[in-house]
């Protein structure tokens, strides 16, 4: 196993609910480092260009809406296994079908309001990462 970055995003329904530090305690407590963070409201041109490849899913304009609707904390974290390690300790897009104990299985509202967003491949993360944070914002 390598040591990966990956790009996690705390949703609005989580800064909403002010539970951006349980979600990082979980991060964390995984062996996940946050070495990026930034609260940040999306305008609807950011939140389409990093969801560009859902456009033609039935719930883009959706998903644009609620990314768009509060505050968002977006984060690089570094670990091993970053991405997969993420993934895992999120869970599944649905919280009804997420694993006990992921993040979506004891925070996530619904498929949709699903408090967290982890890159699905190193070669997104890196993308993802790019597009979210200039080079000396990251600090591993
Ligand atoms: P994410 O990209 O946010 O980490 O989530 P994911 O990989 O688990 O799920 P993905 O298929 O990439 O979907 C992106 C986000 O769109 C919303 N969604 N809504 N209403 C629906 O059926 C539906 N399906 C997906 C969720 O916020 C999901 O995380
Ligand atoms: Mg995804």
């Amino acid at each position: 196993m390598a040591i990966e970055r990956t790009l996690s995003i705390i949703k609005p329904d989580a800064t909403a609910r002010n539970i951006t530090g349980k979600i990082i305690d979980r991060l964390e407590s995984a062996g996940l480092g946050v070495i990026a963070q930034k609260r940040t409201r999306w305008t609807k041109e950011a939140a389409e260009t990093f969801y560009a490849v859902h456009r033609e899913r039935p719930f883009f304009n959706d998903l644009v809406a609620f990314m768009t609707s509060g505050p968002i904390v977006l984060q690089v974290l570094e670990g091993e296994d970053a991405v997969a390690k993420n993934r895992e300790v999120m869970g599944a897009t649905n919280p009804s079908e997420a694993a006990p104990g992921t993040i979506r299985a004891d925070f996530a509202e619904d498929i949709e309001r699903n408090s967290v967003h982890g890159s699905d491949s190193a070669e997104n993360a890196k993308q993802e990462i790019a597009l979210c944070f200039s080079a000396d914002e990251i600090v591993g």
